[in-house]
């Protein structure tokens, strides 16, 4: 995203640091500071981009992530991206001032309730588009723990482009599965359908217990974020996100 000029009250206001009146009372109080000099103009216009989030500090701290925001998290089992699903939120993984952004941070997609693995979080409505149309749909790899042994036509069936899901009247596209053994595989999805992954594996006889998003294009959860934790994402990493695997 590119750098814009904006009041300083209303960019902190708009990162969720308070209301105009409440930055203004923090900037009074000395609890603002640019190159470690005490602010007190915050109708001061500023261009937010790296060089402000470097030199300004409220309370001895760097600016939160300024607009333009995408985050990697480890979405734990149990909680959910959705209102219409019961159950907190993900959101309640972020810190507290992050969930008064304008504008907003949204999860990228969803993930059930039940999954677990890489989840993507922003507040850029053009990437966020740019990554979920049906244009660009980049490659998405779940590990799926199953109920039973794999027959063995599995791989074959999720190729053939010919799957049809229950109550559904479209054909999947072809999805690429890798036996890991007999009771897990590696499934990757150029489509997002409801419950799409699960649904699939019903539909060969079998019953997911448990389901990991692994990557998205060639974006991958590292193994040291732990469920629950996030992190912000910079231009490569983004890029990665587009980036089409060889199935
Ligand atoms: N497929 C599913 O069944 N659930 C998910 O959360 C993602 C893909």
């Amino acid at each position: 995203m590119s750098a814009r000029s904006a009041r300083l009250d209303r960019l902190l206001a708009n990162l969720g640091y308070g209301s105009r009146r409440e930055i203004q009372i923090l900037a009074r109080t000395g609890r603002i500071r640019l190159d470690g000099e005490v602010l007190r103009d915050v109708e001061k216009r500023v261009v937010a981009d790296a060089d402000l989030a470097a030199r300004l500090t409220v309370d001895g701290e760097t600016l939160d992530p300024l607009p333009g925001l995408v985050l990697m998290m480890n979405k734990p089992v149990g909680v959910t991206c959705s209102h219409k699903e019961a159950g907190p939120l993900v959101h309640r993984l972020l810190p507290e001032r992050w969930r008064r952004r304008d504008p907003a941070i949204s999860t990228v997609g969803r993930l059930d309730k039940d999954t677990s693995g890489l989840l993507l979080l922003t507040d850029d409505g053009a990437l966020l588009h740019r990554i979920i149309s049906p244009r660009s749909s980049p490659p998405k790899t779940y590990r799926a723990t199953l109920d039973r042994p794999l027959r063995g036509d599995e791989a074959a069936v999720f190729a053939s482009g010919t799957l049809m899901l229950e109550g559904e009247d479209k054909p999947l596209l072809p999805a690429h599965m890798e036996i890991l053994d007999e009771g897990a595989a590696l499934l990757t999805l150029s489509e997002g359908r409801y419950h799409q992954a699960r649904r699939m594996f019903a539909a060969v006889g079998n019953h997911v217990t448990a389901l990991h998003r692994l990557s998205i294009g060639d974006l991958t959860l590292p193994d040291d974020l732990a469920p629950g934790a996030f992190a912000v994402l910079d231009a490569e990493a983004i890029a990665q996100i587009f980036c089409r695997k060889n199935n």
